[in-house]
Formats: structure tokens, sequence, C-alpha cells
């Protein structure tokens, strides 16, 4: 009997052991390879092509132009992003179809066929595709479009998300992480970008009119697999993914949201209460995360700080800057990849988890760049550490998102091998970092937009100079 038993114990043990040890092989996720999207010479975008642009917009008067033009000159973009062909072509205001679903082939098969050839892993190999393009949604699905192009097979698992913003990369991994945990040794891939070709403002509402000044072209395709025999060509591990939503609060569900004008032109609103909706959704996300990623001496330190706080304290308005407070990140994390939507946003979290300028020089110039191309963003920036070979193994990368719902997604990957190669800044990362510029060379031509009294300017002549 007692041997039975015996027997009877171990055999249970045994499978439980089995079941916990596969569900953990199984819940691994590792990456591949990443690979950014990098657009064409002809659809460089800089300052003096975003003028012209600006001022092509015959609803806008003095005021708008000068708000605008004061935008773009500090919005820490540089001279070489990239922006969608139809708006190039000047045909922002009557955008077709066929302008989409180009955007979309340029960026997506592009850097898909990068990864295809540099893993040389077969799309016929692909178990599950997840195309995350937030605001745009043809139909057949923009998946289906992969699917056809790459002739996959027929049982892949496909998802197609929208509307997410700029965390949706994140997202996006973190469904592919679940999705891990019941398909074994599988394959992923995501493609991120957003479609801005169909969505560029022509109204004169400021606070609609300011998108147009950050956003650009640019995605990243990305193969992710939890087949552990793979682990040797992997690039990073996924360590932990937190996601955190605000959309139940109505100020931060509405700070960044699609919408019309009173004219009922399309567009972006951006609101005031977009940072503090960022920096309540960023404080409640390191809450969770923090714990699982800092040393234990860290995170009591950071405990006890929070609690002198609230005791010292009452209310006072939440901000970015604040929301890390107490923090010491570096303890536990080596790279700080921190969405690039625009200065505020870096400088901000930068201040908030008390970060120095090397750690905020990869998020600032993937800005500069590339400037903001949404869910694509983190992954220029990603790109630009492997570039500068500050990648080691062992190292932590701890990635930031924001985007609108209001979301904010953060994780942290662990590199699994030096990194070093030069992806889509091989040609330009030695001239990289740039010092920071303290007169745009735009500024000098056109003095008047800093000068508000001057309402005086002849805008036809203002307009024939750009
Ligand atoms: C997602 O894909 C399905 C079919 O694959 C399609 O019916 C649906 O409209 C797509 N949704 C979006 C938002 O693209
Ligand atoms: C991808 O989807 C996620 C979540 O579904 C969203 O946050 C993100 O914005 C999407 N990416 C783009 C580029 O729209
Ligand atoms: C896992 O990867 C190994 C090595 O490439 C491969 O031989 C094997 O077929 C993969 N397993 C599955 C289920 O795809
Ligand atoms: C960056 O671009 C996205 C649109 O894709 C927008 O939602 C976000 O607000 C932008 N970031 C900033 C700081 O403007």
């Amino acid at each position: 009997m007692m041997i039975f038993l015996l027997l009877l114990f171990s055999y249970i043990t045994f499978h439980l052991y089995k079941l916990i040890f596969q569900n953990r092989a199984h819940s691994c996720c590792y990456m591949l390879h990443y690979e950014c999207y990098k657009g064409t010479e002809d659809r460089m975008l800089n300052t003096e092509t975003c003028a012209k642009i600006v001022m092509r917009n015959k609803n806008l008067g003095l005021q708008e132009y000068r708000f605008l033009l004061q935008t773009i000159v500090s919005s820490g973009l540089g001279e070489e992003t990239y922006g969608p062909r139809n708006v190039l072509e000047g045909r922002e205001a009557t955008p077709v179809l066929t302008d989409s679903l180009s955007e979309f082939d340029d960026i997506a098969f592009d850097t898909l066929d990068a990864l295809f050839a540099k893993t040389k892993i077969s799309p016929t190999d692909i178990d599950i595709l997840v195309v995350n393009v937030s605001l745009f949604s043809p139909e057949p699905s923009l998946t289906s479009r992969v699917v056809n192009r790459y002739k996959m097979r027929e049982d892949i698992k496909t998802f197609n998300i929208s509307g997410m913003g700029c965390s949706a990369s994140i997202v996006a991994i973190d469904l592919v992480q679940q999705l891990f945990k019941s398909h074994s040794k599988a394959l992923a891939i995501v493609v991120s970008t957003e479609s801005i070709a169909p969505n560029w403002y022509c109204g004169k509402e400021r606070s609609m009119i300011l998108s147009n000044c950050l956003f650009r072209s640019g995605g990243c395709s990305m193969l992710l697999t939890n087949n552990g025999s793979l682990k040797g060509k992997a690039v990073m591990k996924l360590n932990q993914l937190v996601r955190t939503h605000l959309g139940a609060n109505d100020e931060a569900y509405n700070c960044c949201i699609q919408m019309e004008d009173k004219l009922g032109h399309e567009g972006f609103l951006l609101t005031k209460g977009l940072t503090k909706a960022a920096a309540i959704a960023f404080k409640l996300n390191l809450r969770v995360l923090v714990p699982k990623i800092l040393p234990l001496k860290d995170l009591l330190r950071y405990v006890l700080h929070t609690y002198r706080r609230k005791k010292a304290k009452g209310g006072v308005a939440p901000s970015l800057e604040a929301a890390g407070e107490g923090l010491n990140m570096k303890a536990g994390i080596q790279h700080f990849c921190i969405h690039p939507g625009g200065r505020s946003v870096i400088d901000g979290v930068g201040k908030s988890l008390g970060l120095n300028d090397y750690d905020l020089e990869p998020s600032r110039m993937a800005l500069h760049r590339f400037g903001n191309t949404s869910a694509g963003g983190l992954w220029y920036v990603l790109g630009y550490m492997e570039a500068k070979k500050r990648l080691k193994r062992g190292d932590r990368i701890f990635m930031i998102g924001f985007g609108a719902g209001f979301k904010c997604n953060n994780c942290v990957w662990e590199v699994t091998r030096d990194l070093g190669d030069g992806n889509v800044w091989g040609d330009c990362i030695a001239s990289y970092p740039l010092p920071p510029l303290n007169v745009s060379p735009f500024l000098e031509k056109f003095s008047w937009i800093n000068d508000e009294g001057r309402t005086d300017v002849d805008l036809t002549s203002a307009f024939n100079k750009v």
C-alpha cells in the first residue's frame, strides 16, 4: 500500500512538474529580429517643405501660421523625417484609398522582406500574424493583405488590432505572448505602423492641427517565437509586460481623440489633459511593474519614500515629472526606450525617472531623425541603441509607450547576446548624437513667427519665400 501511494505521489509530482515547466517554456517570448522602415529620399520632409505644406492650407490666418511654424521649429524633429507621399504631392486634403494602401505596402512589405531574408525563416513557417495599424481598416483586412502577398499557410492565426494609438506595438506583443501560452513552439509576426496618409488635418483648430507637425511615416515588423530551440538566434527575451488603461476616466479618454471640428474637417484633438493622463497612467503602471524588476533594497526605499510622501502632502496635481519620484530604476535597468512622441514626453519621463542626457539620447535622436511615427517609434529608439553598440548580453531594456485611450504600456526586455547591427541607422549613426540646436536655421528666415506683436506680415511674400 505504502509503495503504491509513493508511486502515485511521484507520478503526480512528475506530471505537475512537467506541466509547470512546459507552461513556462511556452510562455517564453523571444524576439528573433526586428526591422524598422526607412522611407525613400523623395519622401523626406524638411522644415521648408513642412512650412510649404502649412502655407498651402488656405483655411489658416496669420495667428495659426505663427503657431504652427513655432511648433514645427521647436518640435525636436530634424530635416530628414519621412512624410506620406500624397502629402508631399499636395493631395493631403483629398486622399484616396490607394494612398493609404500604398503607404501600408511600402512599410509592411519592405520590412517583412528584410525580416524573412535576414532570419532565413520562410513565410510559410509563420503561425501567428498580428497587424497593428490604428487609423486604417480596409476590407479585406490588412492582415489578409500580408497573408496574400506572402502566401502564408491556411491555418495561420491572424489578428488585426486597430485604434490603439502609439503604444500599439506593446499591445501586439502582449497578445502574442498570451497566444504563445496555448501554442507551443510557434513563430509570430507583428507589423506595427500608423496610417497617416488619409489623416492629415486641414482645418484651423489649434488643438487639432498639432498632430500634423509631429506625425511622420514609419513602422516596424518583428519576428517572435516561443520555440526554445531558436533561443540561440534571438536578440532579446521579454521579461515583463504591464498594460495600464485609463479609459474609464472621461478626461483621460478624451485627451487624445479623433474628431471633426466645427467645419467638418476630421483630425486629432490633443488637449491639455494629455499630460495629466500620461502622468497618472505612468504612475499606476510603475506601481505594478516596479516590484517585478527592482532589487529588494531599492524597492523598500521606494515604498518608504511613497509612504512618507503621502503623509507629508495631500493632493498634488499629478505631473509626469513626479510620477517616478523616489524610484531608482537604474538599479534594475540599463537602457530606457521612451516613445518618441514629442519633446515633452521624453523630457517628462526622463525627469520622472531621474535619467541623464545619455539615457535620453536614443529617444531624442529617434525623434529628430524619424519624427513621431506612433506605434513604430519605440523600435527606432531600440535601433539607435543597437547601432551605437550599447546593447550587451544580459542588459535590460525598459520600453515605455503611451497612447490614446488613455494607455500606458511598458515592458522590459533582456538582451540575449551582444548586439551591434547598423540597421536603419547604419548610414547616419556616426553623425549622432547631435548637439542641441540653439537657433533653428529656419527661424532666421522667419523671425516674425516669434514676434507676436506683428500683424503686418505679408503672407503672400512669406509664402513665396519658402
Ligand atoms: C480585422 O480583420 C477582419 C477580418 O480578417 C475584418 O473583418 C475586420 O474588419 C478587421 N478589422 C479592422 C479594424 O481592420
Ligand atoms: C497597434 O495596436 C495597439 C493596441 O491594439 C495600439 O495601441 C497601437 O496604436 C496600434 N498601432 C498603431 C500604429 O496604430
Ligand atoms: C523549433 O526550432 C527548431 C530549430 O530551428 C526546429 O528544428 C523545430 O522544427 C522548431 N519546432 C517547431 C514546432 O517548429
Ligand atoms: C505621436 O503620434 C500619435 C499618433 O500616431 C499621437 O497619438 C500622439 O499624441 C503623438 N505624440 C505627441 C506627443 O504628440
